[in-house]
């Protein structure tokens, strides 16, 4: 969306221009000369594929990151991103347990000491899927130099899964726990060394990430000393407790399953001397068991991030760390979207108030969450039912009337339950409590109408992805003028703490988010203006009371993410209910398969079934048995979610390994 041509006259004045051009651009780490790839349109460079870490492999698997701040070759191809973290639902040639590399996209002939801002990417992906390949900051970039404040763009790999996220006993003994964190903490150590020969600021990183990349910055953001590595922040759909946050003990039987299915490790499952024997197998016996613990799991998000303890990532929940002030006081920008909840929301379900009623009580109740009795969260499921009454025009997608897109009537009420208890509340909760202790904060809601969703998604969570990175495919006149609005906000916020440099795109100030004036912008392109953050007040107060019912940070699986405990116990509550059926998560392997067979619409069903044969998952004639896809949303609705841009088609595999 921004045109190439005529971007070299504007490099600011910032920006030292060298003249000369090498054919392919260089930088000197220590010994190692990188050899980047230019990208000639957009007058930039890239770095890439560099490794931050040892290769974490043999005896540094499962090991705290070990920080590799220097390369053992004169000469180093930096022209291609890395590989994919260990994950499934992508090409294995795309994939190397030896992922622990970054990126970086800069202007062109940025010379070392331009002290450029720097803004620090973390993908997300319910911490089992995601890759820093499929961000292309180039836009980013570009805008950055077009505005005249010029950046410097960092991403990176963390592992995923049981690699980056260990449980139980032995991991927590090992202290391990939560390796993905350390990933990140070692990528962000590798820029505070390497960036200046870059053309970076060191002291000027902004961090940013979405959905499950957010919830590990806003994690990180917990320890005070954070600050050593960032000056600012910016989280897109996401805060600490967002997610699910466990003890090391909960969930162990993901980490046995695991073990148990990597070949040569089996008989050590369930026992605490597992790690040993996991450091002596190869990548494809770990793959194996990484394949299966997916496979095998009642959740579809397993790797949670774990308490880990005093000296850890998460000592304590966020709600308890909030309440001591305990975080770094950065300034930082926080949003949502208007329907965070409807992509965890599956479009089969019989949304009954009985039903809605009963996950929550299944899903908040011990032995998941142990701080509060199964009469308590009764009461609280009791009383949301109440504060989000069964009228689809109060539900979300929100602003579509009584529209029920041929759903269940119930469907549009859970959706706007499962966004405001992961994401709108904890957003809330987040920015109420640094602005009130005085830190600087911006707030937004997302609401840029998305005719390419299916319409019962609404405006979904990722949605904004594409605008913030400038890729949004077939523009309309209004997603342009966002797009470009939102990358002047980031990076005016990046380069100076305030969204309002008053430079590129004229728009609207952005007021900061104070106890005295709690607003947020609203993004949207036909109607970008300030609105109070009082939406759904009475509903969100509600569940930031109980924090210790809901979420913020107690150990608990997500209001949908599970229905039942277990494949064997498909009967929770008398209901016939799938234990695995929500996750439009990227999983689309799998999600074909639950909207068919997963679906407490069929209540007559009383079969257990298999729905993990990988054999059949794919078959859309199975999908089409439900009566609430029609044929021709099939594949718009069941495959056409995962919206960040990718670019692979330039990566060659051939030369690493
Ligand atoms: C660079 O090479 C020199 C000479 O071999 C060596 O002494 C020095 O430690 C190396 N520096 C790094 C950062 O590897
Ligand atoms: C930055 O480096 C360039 C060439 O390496 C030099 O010409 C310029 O004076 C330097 N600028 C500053 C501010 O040090
Ligand atoms: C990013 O996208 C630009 C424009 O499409 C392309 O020229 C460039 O090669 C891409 N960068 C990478 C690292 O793939
Ligand atoms: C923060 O840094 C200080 C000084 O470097 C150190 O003493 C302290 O232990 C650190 N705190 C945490 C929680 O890491
Ligand atoms: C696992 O245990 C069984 C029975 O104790 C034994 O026969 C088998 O050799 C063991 N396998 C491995 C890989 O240790
Ligand atoms: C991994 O180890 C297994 C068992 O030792 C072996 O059969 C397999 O060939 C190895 N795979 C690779 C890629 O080395
Ligand atoms: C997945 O799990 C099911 C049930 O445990 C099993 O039958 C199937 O073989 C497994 N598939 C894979 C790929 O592991
Ligand atoms: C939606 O339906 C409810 C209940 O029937 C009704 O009170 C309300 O006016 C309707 N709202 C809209 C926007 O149609
Ligand atoms: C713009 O958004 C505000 C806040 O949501 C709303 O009150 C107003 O009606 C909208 N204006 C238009 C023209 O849609
Ligand atoms: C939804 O559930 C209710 C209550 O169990 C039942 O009466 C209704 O028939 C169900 N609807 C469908 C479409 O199965
Ligand atoms: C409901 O379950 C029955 C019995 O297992 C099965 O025959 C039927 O195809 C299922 N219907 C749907 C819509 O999944």
């Amino acid at each position: 969306m921004f045109a190439p041509h005529g971007l070299g006259c504007l490099i600011s004045l910032a920006v030292a221009v060298t003249g000369v051009r090498a054919a392919s651009p260089q930088v000197q780490l220590g010994n190692t000369t990188l050899i980047g790839r230019e990208v000639t349109l957009s007058n930039q460079d890239f770095f890439g594929g560099i490794p931050f870490a040892e290769p974490p492999l043999g005896a540094l698997r499962l090991q705290r990151p070990v920080l590799k701040t220097s390369l053992d070759t004169a000469e180093f191809d930096a022209s291609n991103f890395g590989f994919f973290c260990l994950q499934e639902s992508v090409p294995v040639s795309e994939l190397s347990e030896d992922c622990l590399t970054i990126n970086v996209f800069r202007p062109s002939e940025v010379t070392s000491n331009a002290s450029l801002p720097v803004l620090f990417w973390t993908y997300g992906g319910g911490n089992d899927a995601g890759s820093s390949a499929e961000f292309n900051a180039s836009a980013i970039v570009a805008r950055s130099v077009v505005r005249g404040t010029p950046i410097i763009y960092v991403n990176f790999n963390y592992r995923l899964g049981p690699l980056g996220f260990p449980r139980g006993q032995e991991a927590a003994d090992r202290k391990v726990l939560n390796l993905a964190l350390s990933d990140q903490i070692t990528a962000l150590a590798w820029v505070q060394e390497n960036i200046g020969a870059f053309g970076g600021d060191k002291s000027k990183v902004t961090v940013f990430g979405q959905s499950a990349g957010a919830i590990m910055t806003a994690v990180q953001l917990l320890n005070p000393n954070f600050s050593n590595f960032a000056r600012a922040a910016i989280f897109e759909s996401g805060s600490a407790a967002s997610g699910l946050i466990l003890d090391a003990q909960h969930r162990v039987v993901d980490w046995d399953n695991f073990v148990a299915g990597v070949p040569g490790c089996e008989n050590l499952s369930s026992t605490d001397n597992t790690f040993e024997c996991l450091r002596s197998v190869n990548t494809t016996a770990i793959f194996d068991g990484l394949v299966i613990a997916q496979n095998e799991s009642s959740s579809i998000l397993p790797w949670t991030l774990t308490i880990d303890g005093l000296g850890g990532f998460l000592p304590e929940l966020p709600s308890v760390l909030f309440g001591k002030g305990i975080f770094a006081k950065i300034p930082f920008i926080s949003g949502t979207n208007l329907d965070e909840g409807t992509l965890f929301t599956p479009p089969t379900g019989n949304y009954t108030t009985e039903l809605i009623e009963d996950i929550i009580v299944a899903n908040f109740s011990p032995p998941t969450a142990e701080s509060v009795s199964e009469s308590q969260v009764k009461t609280a499921a009791a009383e949301m039912l109440q504060l989000y009454p069964d009228i689809p025009a109060l539900g979300s997608p929100f602003n579509t009337g009584n529209d029920t897109f041929g759903l269940s009537p119930g469907y549009k009420r859970a959706a706007a339950i499962r966004g405001d208890i992961n994401f709108q509340s904890q957003r809330r909760l987040w920015i109420q409590t640094a602005s009130n202790t005085g830190v600087k904060t911006f707030g937004y809601l997302f609401t840029q109408p998305q005719p390419e969703n299916s319409p019962f998604l609404g405006v979904s969570h990722e949605s904004e992805i594409p605008y913030v990175y400038g890729t949004v495919e077939n523009p309309t006149e209004s997603d342009s003028v966002l797009s470009t609005a939102m990358i002047d906000y980031w990076v005016s916020f990046a380069t100076s703490l305030d969204p309002n440099d008053g430079k590129g795109s004229p728009r609207p100030t952005w007021e900061q988010y104070t106890s005295q004036n709690q607003v947020l912008i609203q993004l949207n392109g036909d109607n970008m203006t300030l609105i109070p953050d009082n939406y759904r007040k009475e509903q969100i107060d509600f569940i930031n009371s109980i924090p210790l019912t809901f979420i913020t940070g107690v150990p608990c699986k997500g209001v949908f993410d599970e229905l039942g405990q277990g494949k064997n116990n498909n009967n929770m509550h008398g209901l016939n209910l799938c234990p695995v059926y929500y996750s439009y998560e990227c999983k689309m392997t799998k999600c074909s398969y639950y909207a068919s067979e997963c679906s407490p619409w069929n209540q007559s069903s009383s079969q257990v079934t298999d729905y993990t044969d990988r054999s059949r998952r794919t078959s859309s004639s199975e999908i089409l048995l439900n009566p609430f896809i029609s044929d021709s949303q099939v594949n718009d609705e069941l495959f056409g979610f995962w919206k960040i841009p990718r670019d692979l088609s330039s990566r060659r595999h051939s030369e690493k390994e």
